[in-house]
């Protein structure tokens, strides 16, 4: 969408992966203060997303949408002032058809002007909007509603498009939307979170600055992968330009998950201002090659190893689109080593299982 935002894609936390509808303003006050305390926010995490539930199932007698009392007593506008205070910004949900997937609150179908009025007065700055309970009409007629009656508040609100890619949102959703989700829901697996990735990749064309492509969620911290796994996770959503959103306790988190969703080299090459993402250049067998052209003549590499035994695995050149005799200068991001060695043709690393290596290659005369 060209309204201004979502020119990188955008980096935060959202209450879904890890909390569910367990949510409440205690909880997301003490994100906030840690997602500054960690260090996060200064490293780009600035989008405080809450996700379903937040909402009373009834809406006033005016047809206002209305806070949950019992879980955000001091209402959604107090609740931005704080995150705002703290250089944040704040998400909320809602979902283009008559109640959310909980189905513990209202939809906007038919209340969307009203309800985009309602979440600009509170100080909204992102909306993730879902696509449950409607009533049978298509997303590409639904959700540019919602488009038109955000335009119309004068409070840039990234709008993130939540369809599930069923109906090719990577082929409609700029005009519609800053992000559309290009898959079904992720969990805490490496099957899920991998399969999420290969399907994203399929739309890469479609990803540009001001509309990405949403493989779903992070899921690191949240236990059911191992740190390669973790690390595999966090490399390919940098490299496919894919929303860098958390969904982890920020208040609870290990060293280890602190360590990978930190790392300043890997988030630049998601943040690159060309937003171009990564293509897969070769598949064979479980080993694979992602590579995406990055800004001053550089290129970002995943080498991974989707399979179960220890592997050496070889990028050439040819297949990442560089001509074959380039000498280049490889920074490793996740060792931060830029390896002694230059390279001409081919790059060479041993991968164990479920792992990858992330390069930027950069050409040296
Ligand atoms: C479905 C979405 O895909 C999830 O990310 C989450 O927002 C749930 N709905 C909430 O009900």
């Amino acid at each position: 969408l060209t309204n201004g935002i979502g020119l990188t894609p955008p980096m935060g936390w959202n209450s879904w992966n890890h909390f569910g509808c367990d949510v409440d303003e205690k909880m997301v006050k003490e994100t906030a203060d840690a997602l500054v305390s960690t260090g996060l926010s200064k490293l780009g995490y600035v989008y405080v997303n809450i996700d379903d539930c937040w909402a009373e199932i009834a809406r006033d007698d005016k047809g206002n949408i209305m806070p949950k009392n019992s879980t955000f007593p001091s209402g959604i506008k107090a609740l931005a002032d704080y995150v705002h205070s703290k250089g944040l910004k704040l998400g909320i949900y809602g979902d283009a058809g008559y109640y959310t997937c909980s189905k513990t609150m209202p939809g906007s179908l038919g209340f969307e002007e009203q309800d985009a009025k309602t979440f600009a007065s509170w100080g909204i700055d992102y909306l993730k909007y879902d696509n449950c309970h409607h009533d049978g009409s298509k997303p590409i007629e639904r959700y540019p509603v919602m488009t038109k009656a955000l335009k119309k508040v004068g409070r840039p609100i990234f709008f993130s498009l939540c369809e599930w890619g069923e109906m090719l949102p990577a082929e409609w959703g700029f005009h519609v939307g800053n992000s559309w989700r290009t898959t079904c829901d992720i969990t805490d697996t490496w099957e899920s979170m991998i399969s999420r990735a290969d399907l994203n990749e399929l739309y890469a064309q479609y990803a540009r600055p001001g509309g990405w492509n949403d493989p779903d969620m992070l899921e690191i911290g949240n236990g059911g992968m191992t740190k390669d796994e973790y690390i595999v996770h966090f490399s390919l959503w940098a490299i496919s330009k894919a929303p860098l959103l958390l969904g982890c306790d920020i208040r609870n988190m290990t060293q280890e998950t602190i360590e990978i969703i930190s790392n300043k080299e890997v988030i630049a090459v998601n943040q690159d201002s060309y937003g171009i993402q990564a293509r897969k250049a070769r598949m064979h067998g479980d080993e694979e090659i992602w590579v995406a052209p990055l800004s001053s003549y550089r290129t970002a590499v995943v080498i991974l190893n989707r399979g179960s035994v220890r592997y050496s695995v070889t990028a050439f050149w040819e297949d990442m689109g560089l001509d074959p005799n380039t000498v280049v200068e490889a920074r490793d991001l996740w060792e931060h080593k830029t390896l002694k060695n230059r390279f001409v043709g081919n790059i060479t690393t041993m991968l164990n299982p479920h792992s990858c290596k992330m390069y930027v290659l950069k050409p040296v005369s």
